[in-house]
């Protein structure tokens, strides 16, 4: 699977582009506020219908216009036809379609782009939020598991469903009732991501290993979002006096975490940055292969400013490894010469200019 064109229209400095881009490597360099990082946010809008900087995604619309398009042709198999994937937001929201036909999930979209980024301050979130590692948790589960994103939903609804009827003396009658859905699906999800952290956690150990050329030995753990010598349902009988107390569930998947294990110990007391950095790389590379290897597809990988705290070694180790990967990948950076490109079977280069992008 691969991107073949990419037509953007009023993405933050950018008013009309269209690129070709290679289905191996693409490097976009160029100066610093040029738009590198607002391409790979428009490539982003195409598989996730979100930014990856914030939360809003009105800021992204050019200022001075109403609505924003970014439009792609993914190509599954090279001897394929394209399918045209769109996404057009304005202030009324987002609509998206798939060769013209309109859709309302975003799923749907993924499902033809599966899409991951890696930005300058990934590491940083992942570290410092379990929000953050479960969503890194959950991509994976949402591409290579059917049922996982209607439970999830499901979960999602129970958990908001049983903390609105702890706060509100109204609802105290019906507070429990939710008790028995939020068990089952709880139980379920913390299954199934226990089963893929399992499945990850072997990958990740010999990418990391490669990557950071070291030895000790890696791992993914995940934490039980309750007692697990105890049922859910038992954990949330048990609580009931301190939920009530402070109007949220305390036990249940929500409280889930995962962590990435060197030798046995956390990750973050002792790596470096840059360590850290590669890490989190390996463990998304991880979850590439494994999504191929379940689903056999494939995804596209950004990068963004990828040479921001690894040396000239681990940025090679780094380009050698994912050019045996046979992904799409984007890559942005100041320096042109920063990555080396010798072994990619194929390469295209991009100069970003005042939003003008061009082919070198
Ligand atoms: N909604 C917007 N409309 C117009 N320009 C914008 C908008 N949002 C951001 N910009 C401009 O885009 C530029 C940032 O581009 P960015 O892709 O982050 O650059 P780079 O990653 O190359 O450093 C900044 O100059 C900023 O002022
Ligand atoms: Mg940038």
């Amino acid at each position: 699977m691969s991107l073949t064109r990419i037509t953007l229209s009023n993405v933050r400095l950018y008013q009309q582009q269209e690129i070709e881009p290679d289905s191996n490597l693409n490097i976009v360099y160029g100066g610093n506020a040029s738009g590198k990082t607002s391409l790979l946010e428009a490539i982003n809008i195409l598989g996730t219908g979100r930014s990856f900087r914030g939360t809003q995604i009105n800021p992204i619309i050019r200022h001075g216009t109403d609505s924003l398009t970014v439009i792609g042709e993914v190509r599954a198999q090279s001897d394929r036809l394209p399918t045209m994937l769109a996404v057009q937001v304005d202030q009324d929201g987002r609509q998206l379609s798939i060769d013209k036909q309109k859709r309302s999930k975003i799923s749907e979209l993924a499902q033809h782009l599966p899409l991951l980024i890696i930005s300058p301050d990934s590491h940083f979130q992942f570290h410092q939020k379990s929000r953050a590692r479960r969503a890194v948790m959950d991509w994976s589960l949402f591409h290579v598991e059917p049922d996982f994103g209607d439970i999830w939903n499901r979960y999602q609804r129970a958990i908001q469903q049983r903390n609105a009827a702890l706060k509100d003396p109204k609802q105290r009658k019906i507070m429990y009732s939710w008790d028995p859905e939020v068990a089952d699906l709880g139980r379920r999800i913390q299954e199934f991501r226990s089963s893929e952290i399992e499945k990850l956690s072997s990958i990740f150990s010999e990418i990391a290993g490669h990557l950071l050329d070291d030895t000790s030995g890696f791992g993914l753990k995940l934490e039980s979002g309750w007692d697990c010598g105890r049922g859910l349902d038992i954990c949330l009988l048990d609580d009931r006096r301190r939920d009530l107390e402070r109007g949220i569930t305390h036990s249940g998947p929500h409280r889930n975490d995962i962590q990435l294990l060197v030798a046995g110990n956390p990750a973050e007391d002792e790596a470096s940055h840059g360590q850290n950095k590669l890490l989190l790389i390996a463990l998304r590379l991880a979850q590439i292969k494994r999504l191929r290897s379940a689903t056999n597809k494939n995804c596209c990988l950004l990068i963004d400013d990828l040479p921001a705290e690894l040396d000239f070694e681990h940025r090679q180790k780094l380009s050698h490894f994912l050019s045996t990967m046979q992904v799409q990948v984007f890559i942005t950076t100041t320096d042109r010469n920063a990555i080396s490109t010798d072994s990619w079977p194929s390469c295209s280069l991009f100069h970003v200019e005042h939003g003008t992008i061009k082919r070198q």
